[in-house]
Parts: C-alpha cells; structure tokens; sequence
C-alpha cells in the first residue's frame, strides 16, 4: 500500500486477548453509556464499576468530563470536535477491551453515527449500548452543574438537547427509563449486570 500507515507492521505477540481474559477470568468489552447531561450516565457508570468490582471483575470508566480534561483537552464541543472526543474515547474503549477490561465509557455521545462508529471497529457483541431515556425536562430540573440554565439564557451556545441535538439510539442493547420517582443507582446497575450475565458471561 502507500500513504502514511504504509510500513507500519503488525507484530505478532505470545500474549493475546484471549490469554489475558483467561487470567482475569473475564471478557473485556465496551459498555457505552449515552444520554443527556444530567441523565444519570455518571451515576449508574459509578453503580456499575461498584457492582462489577465486588464480584471480582476489572473494570474502568472513561468519563467524557473527565477525558477532556486530558487526552481531550485541545476539544470543544462544536460539532466536528465532539466527534473527535467520541472517536477517541472509542479507540481508547477498544485497547481497555482488548486488554481484558469491561470498559464503560460515560459520554453525552450525541450523534448516532459517531456511536455507531465506535461499535463498528469493536469484534461483534463487545459494544454494549445503555441508552439514558430520560427526558429533557426531567434532567433540566436536576441541572446538576447548572448548565441547563446558562445554556437558556443563550450564555453557553451548543448545548445538547436546548440547541444541539441528541440523536436517541435506535437498537440500544439497554434501555434506562424512570417513573414516577428515579431508580436507585444500585438497580439501574443491576439491569446492565442482568444483561451481561445473560449474554456476555
Ligand atoms: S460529547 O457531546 O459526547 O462530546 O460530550 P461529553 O464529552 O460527554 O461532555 C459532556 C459534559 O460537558 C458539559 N458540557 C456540555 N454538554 C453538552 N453540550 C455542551 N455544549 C456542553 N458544554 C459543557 C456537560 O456538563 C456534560 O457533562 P454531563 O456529565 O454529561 O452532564
């Protein structure tokens, strides 16, 4: 081939995927948090890397908040950058799997096709979608960081949900939605766990 990833060469190594998943008696895989800000993507990522842990499973989080504050520090949230951020923490999300790690990634992740993308360049059944359905109005009242607020005043502009969009997934394998009072953490967690151990494990 030619171009810049022409003498690139692909090394062999003794150690594979399969190997480390052996020794960490666990399959890595990605699961994807979205929703919107003040959805509960944190909290039920928090719940769950608990809940795994106490059953002796890795696991790690990649927080969108968090990331940009490093690896994605140079990003904005305009439109081609939060695409960047969602392909990043998708590549990072499939050295944590291929390491043997249940990676949950906790991002706004608001365009469709840049989630899709990252479920694409994971093998089949490692990308594990939770959808956060609840609604604007519920997470606007929450308005955790207050952002919901400066974002009505027209003080922070792109602001998912007020007037940026969210693209809600379509075949989301996890569905989250509350009623009347909001789940607590600890069960929204348990409805991932239920998934993977029907599916995964
Ligand atoms: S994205 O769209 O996936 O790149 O966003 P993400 O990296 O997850 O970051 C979302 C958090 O950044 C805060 N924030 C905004 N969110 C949405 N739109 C705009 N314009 C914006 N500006 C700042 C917001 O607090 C999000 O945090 P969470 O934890 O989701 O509430």
């Amino acid at each position: 081939g030619s171009g810049l990833h022409a003498n690139v060469v692909w090394h062999k190594c003794s150690v594979e995927k399969n190997d480390r998943q052996e020794l960490l008696n666990q399959k890595g895989c990605v699961i994807w948090i979205t929703g919107l800000s003040g959805s509960g993507k944190s909290t039920v990522a928090c719940a769950l890397t608990r809940a795994l842990h106490a059953r002796g499973k890795l696991t790690y989080i990649l927080d969108g908040d968090t990331v940009r504050h490093g690896l994605n520090c140079d990003l904005t949230f305009k439109a081609e950058d939060r695409t960047e951020n969602i392909r990043r923490i998708g590549e990072v999300a499939k050295l944590f799997a291929n390491a043997g790690v249940i990676c949950i990634a906790s991002v706004v992740s608001p365009y469709r096709k840049d989630r899709d993308a990252c479920r694409s360049i994971l093998p089949d059944g490692d990308f594990i979608e939770v959808f956060m359905d609840i609604p604007l109005c519920v997470c606007e009242a929450r308005n955790p960081k207050g952002l919901y607020k400066l974002a009505r005043a027209g003080k922070i502009k792109g602001f998912t949900g007020i007037d940026d969009p969210y693209e809600a997934p379509l075949n989301s394998e996890i569905v989250i939605q509350q009623g009347e009072v909001c789940p607590p953490p600890e069960a929204m967690a348990e409805i991932v766990i239920s998934y993977l151990e029907a599916k995964v494990y």
